[in-house]
């Protein structure tokens, strides 16, 4: 074997293949989230660089392919969510905090298991892009509790923010692909 050459095309794929796309997908996820948290105060740009760059599915890095995987990942919270909702109920609680608990189960039971990928990868993004808003009214009911403050239920306080943050990602990314209609 000649080892000029396999030393030069190992560099080749190292230089080619590797580097510019692990440099590329990185900038494309802190920029989306920097476009993203530039005019949203409560956004955490933090926890949206570190939500859509744990990607398993290794999912093609471009701004569709991060809306994908922002939906994928509110579709699972939102299970995860209803999951853990069901399980703290099982548990004792004083009225007012049961209350609270079984209207969020009711909210969150309005979207959970609605699978809307087939809908974006059809680019249907309006469509994705009115149901997931739908997704944030519900998560914004669930917190707030018909006040007009947030955090009502303490026990979800965290959950309720991830769906939030995931659901802003999704929104900004389909309402992007739709500024020309
Ligand atoms: C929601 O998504 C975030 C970010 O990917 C993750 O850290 C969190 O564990 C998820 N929560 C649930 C309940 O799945």
């Amino acid at each position: 074997m000649n080892h000029t050459f396999s030393i030069s095309s190992l560099f080749l794929i190292h230089f080619l293949i590797l580097f510019p796309h692990v440099r590329s997908a990185n900038d494309i996820v802190r920029d989306t989230c920097k476009k993203i948290a530039s005019d949203r105060p409560n956004f955490k740009f933090d926890f949206c660089v570190k939500s859509l760059e744990a990607d398993p599915e290794g999912h093609k890095v471009d701004v569709e392919g991060l809306g994908l995987i922002g939906l994928k990942l509110l579709q699972a919270n939102i299970t995860g969510t209803t999951e853990y909702i069901k399980q703290l109920l099982k548990k004792k609680w004083e009225q007012r905090l049961l209350k609270a608990l079984s209207l969020c189960l009711e909210y969150y039971a309005l979207v959970e298991g609605e699978d809307y990928t087939p809908l974006y990868k059809a680019k249907r993004y309006h469509e994705v892009n009115i149901r997931v808003s739908g997704v944030l009214t519900n998560e914004d009911s669930c917190d707030t509790q018909e006040s007009r403050k947030g955090g009502m239920v303490p026990l979800l306080t965290k959950h309720n923010d991830d769906i939030s943050q995931l659901s802003t990602i999704v929104l900004f990314i389909t309402a992007s692909f739709l500024g020309g209609e």
